[in-house]
């Protein structure tokens, strides 16, 4: 094995290092305590995870956090007051509507009827729309924790060839759009693209989020590549369960130069990501300085 193993989990506590840093001084000096607000409708065990973790780790920097937690069987009427509420609540400086929503509800509705500039997940149409003509926005958690830990690793990604497998809207579409602010030459690929392997040995950074468990080989990978996996994906192997990402991690980590693992590779980067965006929305509403390095 030659690549460098990127550590997503000590990364991660750097980034919550930098928010706490930040949520003390706007307390200290302003007397403003940011706050996080997470909507949860139904009891999806998985949602019902990540929504303890989110409020944990929200509370841990020293911000306000604050669940709702909804029936299944809520009305989009009753979810639509509910973000109403909170968009005009001057103490909540974001909020995330956990996805997937119960079927009954429209969830571009519900998500467009979030104040954009609370939207801390970046996934309100305005937000969309100022990422993709290089405005400020508020950038989706998982891309923008790849973007940083590409940063970190290479320093400037100018003129770099990216390569990014997938085209979701919550990660391949955007993690495209913030390559190309830093001046990379972006490729989208996905699972109908011709010759996917032959595009992915162009790639010196290769970003991996179709959502398929080991799809690519270290044979598709440009010796000396940086590899962000972006795949979660649980599989069986010898009776035992496993998570994998997208990328074959033992041949590909023989080839690239830097690597992210699955597990403790992008993963524990979304929810350092989303305290990340709920400090620079904070500082936004008060007119303050954005904290450095937490934004694309
Ligand atoms: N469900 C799984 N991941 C996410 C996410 O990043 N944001 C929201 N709102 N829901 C999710």
């Amino acid at each position: 094995m030659s690549a460098r193993i990127i550590d997503g989990k000590a990364f991660a506590a750097q980034v919550r290092e930098k928010v706490a840093a930040h949520v003390a001084r706007l307390k200290e000096v302003q007397g403003i305590t940011p706050g996080l607000a997470v909507v949860l409708v139904g009891d999806d065990p998985a949602s019902e995870v990540y929504v303890r973790n989110k409020g944990k780790q929200t509370l841990e920097v020293g911000m306000n956090s604050y669940e709702h937690k909804l029936p299944a069987e809520t009305s989009e009427a009753e979810l639509l007051a509910l973000i109403e509420r909170l968009n005009a609540d001057p103490e909540v400086h974001g909020i995330l509507v956990q996805l997937p929503l119960p079927g009954h509800l429209n969830s571009d509705l519900v998500i467009n009827s979030i104040d954009p500039a609370k939207d801390v997940d970046g996934f309100h149409i305005s937000n969309v729309g100022l990422l993709g003509t290089g405005q400020k926005a508020m950038v989706p958690c998982t891309p923008l924790g790849c973007l940083m830990m590409l940063r970190d690793q290479l320093g400037s990604l100018s003129g770099l060839n990216a390569v990014v497998v997938g085209r979701s809207n919550i990660v391949g579409k955007p993690m495209a759009q913030l390559l190309l602010g830093d001046s990379c030459t972006v490729t989208i690929a996905h699972s109908r693209t011709k010759d996917l392997a032959a595009v992915c040995r162009r790639a010196d950074i290769l970003v991996a989020a179709v959502g398929r468990a080991e799809m690519i080989p270290g044979d598709w990978i440009k010796p000396g590549a940086t590899v962000i996996d972006v795949g979660i994906n649980r599989i069986e192997r010898g009776g035992k369960k496993k998570l994998v990402g997208d990328v074959h991690f033992e041949s590909a980590a023989a080839v690239a130069g830097a690597i992210t693992p699955v597990p403790g590779g992008v993963g524990p980067m979304t929810i350092a990501c989303l305290l990340a965006n709920t400090v620079t929305a904070c500082c936004r509403a008060n007119g303050l300085r954005e904290p450095e390095g937490l934004t694309a």
